[in-house]
């Protein structure tokens, strides 16, 4: 059975920002009715992502997907393909707790899929893309605050890091306000 998702924090947070949880159900059946998983390499950003009940789903999902991959999943190549799936999850919130959180069900959902040791740059790589993609921000008064990192993969085991600004993005404008060269996965963290 499904662990119950707990809905709400306190009254204060519902009434100052909205904030009530999606449950587990919703969320699939959410999720069924959307495209969101149908390609597991889609760009994928929840707004308001609160603690993560969508971002965990479509992780779970799209690992899910992989797994019957024989060649990503294949022991050599499964670690950057888990990281290459994590890399198109995106999510804002408002609130710090609710972004911590999130990324701690993030963690937690790829040490499900991959028990067995894994590499200390595959940590670090994992903490970084996490760092990224997850981001304390408002999107209603802060849009101009918000920065998206783009992470694409040319080929096996690189990644190509390109940062646009969430303004930019909504007015069509295709400015790279920074890029990284191109590293191997095992540089994701020192190679910026
Ligand atoms: C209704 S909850 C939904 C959370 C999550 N999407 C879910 O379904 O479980 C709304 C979320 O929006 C966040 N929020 C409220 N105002 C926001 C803003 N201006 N920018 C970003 N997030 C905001 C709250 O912190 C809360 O986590």
């Amino acid at each position: 059975m499904p662990k119950a998702t707990i809905q709400i924090k306190s009254k204060s947070r519902v009434r100052n920002r909205g904030e009530v949880f999606t449950n587990t159900r919703e969320v699939d059946n959410i999720l069924a009715l959307t495209q969101a998983t149908s390609n597991r390499y889609w760009r994928f950003l929840e707004p308001a992502c609160g603690n993560g009940n969508f971002l965990e789903a479509i992780l779970k999902q799209r690992l899910d997907h992989l797994k019957q991959d024989r060649l990503e999943w294949h022991p050599k190549n499964r670690e950057f393909s888990v990281l290459k799936i994590l890399s198109t999850i995106y999510g804002v919130d408002i609130a710090e707790d609710n972004i911590a959180e999130c990324k701690k069900r993030l963690r937690s959902v790829v040490f499900d899929y991959l028990p067995k040791k894994t590499s200390k740059e595959f940590l670090l790589a994992m903490d970084e893309i996490l760092d990224t993609n997850l981001i304390v921000g408002d999107m209603l008064n802060g849009k101009d605050k918000i920065f998206f990192t783009e992470y694409s993969t040319p080929a096996k085991n690189l990644f190509k890091r390109k940062v646009f600004a969430l303004t930019d993005m909504e007015a069509g404008i295709d400015k790279v306000i920074k890029e990284y060269p191109l590293v191997s996965y095992k540089e994701l963290n020192n190679g910026k």
